[in-house]
């Protein structure tokens, strides 16, 4: 049965337990609009997150079926997923791959266990200014000087929707005896249904992490850990019972479990629909005359794209990220991330075509108003600075607030990230390099949103100093 149905049958019942609102529509109406009447909590019947035997364990073995690694369930998103992957794989000290562009999640929890952190540059590709794949041959020579890599951690599909050679990098890691961990936050539709790009499961990665609120029908905060290498399973299934919340929302367990089921039995149907209106939607974009959609090429820097990602840019690579999102929101559209060259907006399957029609026909409009002057910027794309190899640091240690501008060769002491799409300029233990000072300012120049971590006043950043 599926378990929305079986909210729906214990909802009947006094409830003499949490939650507290009771499901009391008529004195809290609020609840209605934030699914208040099926919110419940783990009463007998219920099943339990941390000990799935029932409802739960139905939802995961069908997760399961469908991407063919052993799954759990994730109620703190992909956030949550890779903290738990991480503190499971990972004690302090033992070095770890990462590739640049992960996101802060992923810095924050090998921050936690003390790891040693190699970061690898991703290159960005000249013509968009779009990080590139990561490639297996760069894995390799990280590996032949650091063989003591116990994890090295990709992030495929990108925001932007670049795919990595999953397969290759798997081997090249296995050739190491290293394990692969991929953040496939932004993929969890790949590979399922009548999507045949392949997914990092089908690929050979050991562990992959699935945001489903992010391509799939999913509440926000969904997400699901698929172990491929059953060696890791209990120790990966431990970590995410003591990181996750004992009164998980069974809203998101709901949402998860219909998500499954409807893929399990619709999938192939909506798939090839989504497909086809996207297909459509590029066939009339790739008339425009100065936008350019898809922005990117498909070159030797990007293995695979996910075109399910629309980004837009200018055909003459001009900084007009902002202009771009402003005039779409102008026509009622709001895309998911702005960049300095591009606009970013995601599809699904739950588009209809007369939102892709919208939105090319605010395209059409936006492209009559290009060219935008002054603003034309060739070849000064920017690629995150390198942060090279980052050791625990905090020991003995204060933390301080400078002027950003004094921070200069000073080891920072909070993460400084932009988000949209969340990948760090500065992470505590970097040295605050010129490059990260400028990047940080254009970013700011630019309107995009730079969080501090500390949350430090504008224009000032923490660093550590010793006691
Ligand atoms: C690449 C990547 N990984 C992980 C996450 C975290 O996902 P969640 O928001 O589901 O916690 C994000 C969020 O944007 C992301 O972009």
């Amino acid at each position: 049965m599926m378990l929305i149905d079986y909210l729906r049958q214990f909802v009947t019942e006094l409830p003499m337990h949490m939650p507290g609102h009771k499901r009391n529509l008529r004195f809290f109406p609020f609840l209605k609009d934030v699914g208040g009447a099926l919110d419940i909590t783990e009463i007998k019947g219920m099943d339990n997150l941390h000990a799935p035997t029932g409802i739960i364990k139905e939802t995961m073995d069908l997760a399961t079926n469908l991407w063919g690694a052993k799954t759990l369930i994730g109620v703190n998103g992909s956030t949550g997923c890779l903290h738990a992957v991480i503190l499971a794989l990972i004690k302090a000290g033992d070095t770890v791959l990462v590739a640049r562009n992960a996101h802060v999640s992923v810095y924050n929890a090998l921050r936690l266990v003390k790891a040693r952190v190699i970061v690898l540059d991703v290159a960005v590709d000249p013509d968009s200014g779009i990080i590139a794949s990561v490639q297996s041959e760069q894995i390799c020579n990280v590996l032949l000087k650091y063989p003591e890599v116990k994890l090295v951690i990709i992030t495929s599909p990108t925001y932007e929707g670049v795919i990595s050679d999953i397969q290759a990098i798997a081997d090249t890691v296995h050739n190491f005896g290293a394990k692969l961990l991929v953040d496939e936050a932004h993929g969890s539709h790949l590979g399922i249904c009548s999507n045949r790009q392949k997914n990092a499961i089908q690929s050979g990665a050991d562990v992959v992490v699935h945001s489903l609120h992010k391509t799939l029908p999913s509440l926000t905060q969904t997400a699901l850990l698929h172990v491929n290498d059953l060696s890791l399973f209990d120790d990966v299934a431990e970590k995410m019972d003591m990181l996750q919340t004992t009164s998980p929302s069974y809203l998101f367990l709901a949402s998860i479990d219909a998500c499954v089921r409807l893929l399990l039995t619709e999938g192939e149907r909506l798939f090839a629909f989504w497909q086809q209106e996207l297909g459509c939607f590029y066939h009339s974009a790739s008339n425009l005359l100065n936008l350019k959609v898809p922005y990117v090429n498909s070159s030797s820097n990007f293995y695979a794209l996910d075109l399910s990602k629309i980004v837009i840019g200018g055909r003459r690579k001009e900084k007009i990220g902002s202009f771009l999102t402003q005039k779409l929101r102008h026509h009622g559209i709001e895309p998911e991330m702005m960049a300095v060259f591009y606009t970013l907006c995601l599809s699904s399957i739950g588009d209809e075509r007369k939102g892709y029609d919208q939105l090319f026909y605010a395209l059409q409009l936006i492209d009559k108003e290009l060219p935008v002057k002054n603003n034309l910027l060739k070849n000064l794309f920017q690629k995150p600075p390198s942060m090279g190899i980052i050791e625990p640091f905090e020991e003995g240690m204060n933390k301080i607030s400078v002027l950003l501008e004094a921070a200069q060769g000073k080891p920072a002491a909070e993460t400084v990230y932009v988000y949209p799409p969340g990948v760090p300029v500065l992470i505590p233990g970097v040295w605050v390099s010129r490059e990260a000072i400028d990047y940080i300012k254009q970013a700011q120049e630019q309107g995009l949103q730079v969080i501090f971590s500390n949350g430090t006043p504008q224009g000032k950043i923490r660093i550590f100093e010793k006691k």
